[in-house]
């Protein structure tokens, strides 16, 4: 999932919300969504529906992904505004058991770098892992730079690099594999990937097809997926993985849910563990990777993630793994 606008506090209203996510993170990625964001920014009717609902529950990601699952028309805002009115009762209601949880398998492409630098066998661990789709690295095929294709999975993720990241010759053993989710997806629930696909936006056909090839690939062999929480739950489902292998954790877009205050006690749990921990996540998420980020980034790297392993950056990557620039 691309990252949910922050949750405003009551004081921020809708149109700073709806303003900034259409001009921000949708525009050049979602004309529809772009509109349909600018649409409700400047519409106090809409705004005044979207009031009624819970305070995490407005987010245009979610309001607009529920929208698409019952039906909504994805076109101009005047016909899906009339479609929501009509429907605002059945949107949120369904909203209210729903979450944005965006799984990108291309994120592989930057973590596979990063599992290459650690002696394997592995016992690979993701926490926030929604499907579990970035818990198969070994399942899917890459190509960096349009060079020759490593794996043979008929997915193959392709990412653009500068530096010289550690592209290994080969996919890494994985012996076991486990994730954690406040809710995790059922790759094997069609209600499920309903939800995952309607989370692609409109007109991100590409990625659409990626999902649907990691899901595939993830059906033949499902994964051990846990409901419970990053800081509770990581611990117990740890203990699970065996003792010959190297507990290898990771967290992928999760981190920017939890408070300061839970990460800092997420990051002493996985301290803890005899574990390595690969983190990609946005910019600030980790107070100790954002201070050991070399002092002049490079320039156009706002809104990145940043690679780190056991909280030592390593790379810029792209929020989604399409690029990875290597420290
Ligand atoms: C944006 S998705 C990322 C999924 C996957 N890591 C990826 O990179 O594709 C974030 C996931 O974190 C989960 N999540 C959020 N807060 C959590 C928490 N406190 N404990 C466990 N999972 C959480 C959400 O349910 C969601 O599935």
């Amino acid at each position: 999932m691309s990252k949910p606008a922050p949750a405003p506090q009551n004081g921020r209203d809708l149109t700073e919300w709806y303003t900034s996510f259409g001009e921000g993170e949708a525009r050049g990625q979602s004309a529809v969504y772009e509109e349909w964001a600018l649409g409700v920014a400047g519409d106090p009717g809409i705004q005044a529906l979207l009031m009624t609902m819970p305070l995490q529950k407005r987010q245009p990601n979610l309001i607009f992904a529920t929208s698409r699952l019952l039906g909504a028309p994805v076109g101009a805002y005047g016909p899906f505004r009339d479609w929501l009115v009509e429907n605002f009762a059945a949107v949120a209601a369904e909203a209210e058991h729903r979450m944005t949880q965006t799984n990108e398998a291309r994120r592989c492409a930057s973590l596979l770098p990063a599992l290459a630098l650690i002696d394997g066998p592995i016992a690979l661990l993701e926490v926030g892992a929604s499907a579990g789709l970035c818990l198969y690295p070994d399942r899917y095929a890459y190509s960096y730079d349009d060079g020759p294709v490593l794996g043979d999975s008929r997915l193959v993720l392709e990412s653009s690099t500068t530096g010289a990241v550690p592209i290994p010759e080969a996919l890494p053993e994985i012996v076991w594999r486990a994730g954690v989710d406040l809710h995790p997806l059922d790759v094997l629930d069609p209600d499920d990937m309903r939800w995952l696909e309607t989370l692609v936006w409109p007109e991100q056909h590409d990625r659409r097809e990626r999902l649907l090839a990691a899901i595939e690939i993830a059906q033949t062999d499902p994964p051990h997926l846990v409901a419970g929480d990053a800081v509770t739950a990581v611990a117990a489902l740890a203990a699970e993985a065996p003792d010959d292998a190297t507990l290898v954790i990771i967290t992928s877009g999760v981190l920017v849910y939890l408070t300061a205050a839970e990460r800092t006690r997420f990051a002493e749990q996985v301290r803890a563990l005899d574990a390595r921990w690969i983190s990609l996540e946005g910019r600030g998420a980790l107070p100790d990777v954002e201070s050991r980020l070399p002092e002049v980034a490079p320039a156009g790297m706002a809104g990145r993630f940043v690679l780190a392993l056991d909280e030592h950056p390593l790379a810029f990557t792209g929020p989604h793994g399409q690029t990875l620039d290597w420290f």
